[in-house]
């Protein structure tokens, strides 16, 4: 049985899409193995988000190649979007590497692994896996792919340009999968998207299958990332306010809080749309927990623009963000413009939008002690013995007292104490679930 060793790089798409890969791989005859040491294929599943991914991945890639040195039948590949983004010269640039898939090849890559050095990066506007059982990870939480590719085409994206059109499972098949996390012991369930809440498949809406999953039982939680701020619509607002299963938290990208920069990103919403949104879902969900991401650095930001970007996210008071620096991509449309702003200041102004956000969320989350959350527990505390560490239903990080409980557990937790990424517990010693 040739054995398969693989990395997984990016966002949850890719850890998701490793799951398929080796699930697939399995049932055609590999075993799967945690370190490369001995593996006959090593694989790395790849992001072209931004050029520090890919530079990561080259490097990787380099210390890789010493697994060939005396094991020279090894095979090194390529997988995801990095793949796609080089294409045919990555094989030739690449000494060691033996083989290319993009996000759309990966059903032929048992029949393709038998044979010579390959690139396959056809986009496929069909390919939805849905008939592709994952190989799930170990945990509470199961993630599940309800739509692949991006018809959004913000102009820094790569994606629409690495993973292809939009494509939707058919609902059957992502209940079929829920039920299934449900059987294997999964508490809650992730539904996965580039624009997730523009699932359509025939007559099915987003809201249409959240509700459908909500009835699953054995289900506790229901989460979904990333929505696009276009695409939720009032029908999704209502069905995450009616599904007791679907948690009070929302990632939803802004971006920029300018709309000069906005309308040149093609986002396709106002600052003035969004926050009218933020205002809704508030109305809807009652302390929904908001996230976002952010691009610091867009060309064309002014020190106004950006200023505007720091006074939305104060005005929202975000949970959580995640934050970025600008990275010029080829195929992109904002790739052919010429960048305006300086390394440097780029670097100052992600270091203010982070700093804010440090407070910010620091101060929402001492505004939970005191009170009681709900974890669902995943696994012991990385820094402290005999402690658990789980999200709440807000996907805020809390650690407490083990006190008997156990994964899978959900567990009453009083806040005692707070920081900006961790809400620090005492149990009550109840199990709420
Ligand atoms: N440069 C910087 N950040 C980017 N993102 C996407 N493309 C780029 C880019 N070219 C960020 C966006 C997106 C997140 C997944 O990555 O904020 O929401
Ligand atoms: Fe990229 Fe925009 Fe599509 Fe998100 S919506 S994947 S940012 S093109």
């Amino acid at each position: 049985m040739p054995k398969v060793y693989i990395e997984t790089y990016g966002c949850q798409m890719n850890v998701a899409d490793t799951e398929l890969i080796r699930g697939h791989l399995s049932r055609s005859g590999f075993s799967a193995v945690s370190e490369p040491e001995t593996a006959d294929v090593i694989l790395l599943n790849t992001c072209a988000i931004r050029e520090h991914a890919e530079e990561r991945i080259f490097g990787r890639l380099g210390a890789l190649s010493k697994h060939k040195n005396r094991r020279p039948h090894v095979q090194i590949g390529l997988a995801g979007c990095m793949a796609q983004h080089f294409r045919d010269n990555l094989l030739d640039k690449t000494p060691h590497l033996d083989f290319v898939a993009g996000p759309d090849a990966y059903r032929k890559l048992p029949e393709l692994l038998a044979g010579d050095p390959f690139v396959d990066v056809r986009l496929d506007k069909e390919e939805t896996y849905a008939d592709v059982q994952p190989e799930r990870g170990e945990g509470v939480r199961a993630w599940i792919t309800i739509m692949r590719g991006c018809d959004k085409f913000c102009t820094f994206c790569i994606v629409p340009y690495v993973r292809g059109r939009e494509r939707s499972l058919p609902p059957d098949a992502v209940l079929e999968q829920v039920r299934e996390a449900a059987a294997s012991g999964y508490r809650e369930v992730v539904f996965l998207g580039q624009t997730v809440n523009a699932y359509r498949h025939g007559d099915t809406d987003f809201a249409m299958l959240l509700r459908a999953a909500n009835e699953v039982p054995g289900i506790e939680r229901i989460r979904f990332t990333s929505p696009h701020p276009s695409d939720m619509t009032e029908s999704a607002i209502d069905a995450m306010a009616e599904c007791e299963k679907v948690c009070p938290q929302l990632h939803l990208p802004l971006q920029s809080g300018s709309d000069a920069v906005l309308n040149r990103m093609e986002r396709g919403y106002s600052v003035a749309e969004y926050l009218a949104l933020v205002d809704r879902l508030r109305a809807a969900v009652p302390g929904i927990a908001l996230s976002t991401d952010m691009i610091v650095g867009f060309p064309g930001e002014s020190a106004g623009d950006f200023e505007r970007s720091l006074e939305v996210m104060r005005r929202v008071g975000y949970d959580s963000a995640f934050m970025f620096k600008y990275s010029s991509r080829s195929h992109t449309k904002a790739g052919k413009w010429q960048e305006t702003v300086a390394e440097e200041d780029k670097g100052e102004r992600l270091q203010a939008m982070i700093a804010l956000q440090e407070e910010t969320a620091a101060s929402i989350n001492r505004a939970a002690v005191g009170t009681e959350v709900e974890v669902l527990v995943e696994g012991p505390a990385r820094r402290r013995d005999d402690w658990l560490a789980g999200k709440t239903a807000h996907f805020k990080t809390a650690v407490f007292p083990a006190n008997g409980f156990a994964v899978g557990d959900t567990a009453a937790v009083r806040v005692a104490d707070a920081t900006a990424h961790t809400l620090i517990g005492a149990a009550s010693g109840e199990d709420v679930r």
